[in-house]
């Protein structure tokens, strides 16, 4: 290709400056305080889709955050690229442990201090820039389209309603999404799996209302008490999930599988200094690698009740509250868990106390081919811009809606990260490298010449 790393060059301090003006705008989707902040984050990507030559861009609302849309088909015989992306992002507390304000970019060592930075705002606008790119250097080979959605991090609900009724606009042959991370910049590398999710919302109630635990200790259940009792129990000595029939259609890797998993290059000191822990932790019989990649997991990811304000109150609370999520695996469904660990829950509580399981959002795991022409093309493109080989992993995180997109418009997902898992998404200081920014657009571009060739 002609010019990509001019064109980069040249430009490179506005591309800068306009993510700097996304990320200022705080589109935290989880939080209705935010709700304005979202939609102008709508209409920034709207404006930039225009700028960069886009049609047919549109603003769909949809019953909460809308979906921005936009394409660029050049000829109906070339393959279609469809970018899915998010511009909404996770709630920024606790604000006191942010060394600079989440929502005024600084750059630090050559990384863009802020939310969203790296999940998704900097991953997502490297598609718009290298869209740009393409039309002024007339090199667009591919016709694409952009859907970029403000509910990622609350479930994507809504979009999967967008996707079910729009079938025909987003008609593709592939799916792009930058929204993982790869091993380290000198080690690229390719998400070929996500795990799915089942979240759910436990309340505990006990007494109807809260007591003196002096007068009544001893002789009431304590909601807080049974609750972590009943939390506790749902993992055996080995780390194993106790929930009947929950590894019931766990996939399991065959040796050779395993061994292709375990040759990515993996520093288990550099893991655990990185997170300041003297040891790893899970299920026994599987390694770091495995226990993110190929297994499922059972989190408590809040815990709440009685008093914890200042000083001491001897109360023997009422209620006792947790939010829970369960990580799956293929072929695990997340219905079918969430209904699981309903019935488990249900079924251990002790007489003494009430219990409400709640589900919340969930979706798919999903694994994509390695030997598709879009992998492939993707391959080559980071080997191009690289100088390497990408390594395929299997991501932890999830991204509920690639499934969807498989079950709902037949399309397979390619999920070319450059993100690291070191960069602090949805944790204070979240961060993104300039390096990361500038490889992704320049490696964007190859993806679609090398896609248009393999499919013409
Ligand atoms: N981009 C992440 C998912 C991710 C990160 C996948 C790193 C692989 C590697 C995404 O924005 C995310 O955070 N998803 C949520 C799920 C959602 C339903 C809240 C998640 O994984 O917790
Ligand atoms: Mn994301
Ligand atoms: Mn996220």
């Amino acid at each position: 290709m002609q010019g990509v790393k001019d064109y980069i060059q040249q430009h490179q301090d506005r591309f800068l400056s306009e993510l700097f003006d996304l990320l200022r705008i705080p589109s935290v989707s989880a939080n209705p305080d935010f709700s304005e902040d979202v939609f102008e984050a709508a209409a920034f990507i709207e404006n930039k889709l225009i700028e960069a030559g886009a049609t047919r861009v549109e603003i769909c609302p949809t019953d909460g955050y809308p979906i921005v849309y936009g394409e660029k088909m050049i000829d109906p015989a070339l393959p279609t690229v469809l970018v899915y992306g998010h511009y909404d992002v996770q709630p920024a507390d606790p604000y006191e442990l942010w060394h600079s304000p989440p929502f005024e970019p600084v750059v630090k060592d050559g990384k863009i201090y802020a939310r969203g930075a790296c999940d998704d705002k900097g991953q997502m606008y490297m598609h718009i820039k290298a869209f740009e790119l393409m039309m002024q250097t007339n090199q667009l080979s591919c016709n694409v389209k952009f859907m970029i959605e403000g509910e990622e991090e609350v479930g994507s609900s809504n979009l999967a309603t967008f996707v079910k009724q729009n079938k025909e606009r987003l008609k593709a042959d592939v799916v792009l999404i930058s929204d993982t991370s790869m091993i380290a910049n000198d080690t690229p590398s390719i998400d070929v799996g996500l795990r799915g999710l089942s979240y759910i919302e436990v309340e505990v109630t006990g007494p109807n209302r809260d007591l003196h635990s002096g007068v009544y200790g001893g002789a009431v259940a304590n909601p807080i008490n049974i609750l972590a009792k009943m939390i506790a129990s749902m993992h055996d000595e080995n780390n194993h999930i106790t929930i009947p029939g929950f590894y019931d259609k766990v996939v399991e890797l065959t040796a050779a599988e395993r061994e292709a998993l375990n040759k990515a290059p993996f520093e288990i000191e550099d893991f655990k200094s990185d997170l300041g822990i003297a040891d790893v932790w899970g299920e026994k019989g599987y390694n770091t690698i495995e226990r993110t990649g190929i297994r499922p997991t059972l989190d408590v990811n809040g815990i709440w009740g009685g008093y914890t304000g200042e000083g001491s109150k001897t109360v023997l609370p009422s209620k006792a509250f947790a939010k829970i999520s369960m990580r799956l695996v293929p072929n695990q469904s997340s219905d079918e868990i969430t209904a699981l660990f309903k019935a488990h829950f249900e079924k251990i509580a002790p007489a003494g106390v009430q219990v409400v399981v709640k589900p919340h959002h969930g979706g798919e795991p999903v694994v994509t081919p390695t030997d598709s022409p879009a992998y492939l093309a993707a391959a080559k493109a980071m080997q191009t811009t690289f100088g390497k080989d990408p390594i395929p992993t299997r991501g932890g995180g999830s991204i509920p809606i690639v499934a969807l997109f498989e079950k709902e418009l037949g399309l397979k997902s390619v999920l070319m990260g450059f993100g690291l898992d070191s960069d602090a998404l949805h944790s204070p200081n979240e961060h993104y490298g300039i390096f990361n920014f500038l490889k992704g657009i320049e490696t964007i571009p190859y993806f679609f010449h090398y896609f248009s060739q393999a499919k013409s």
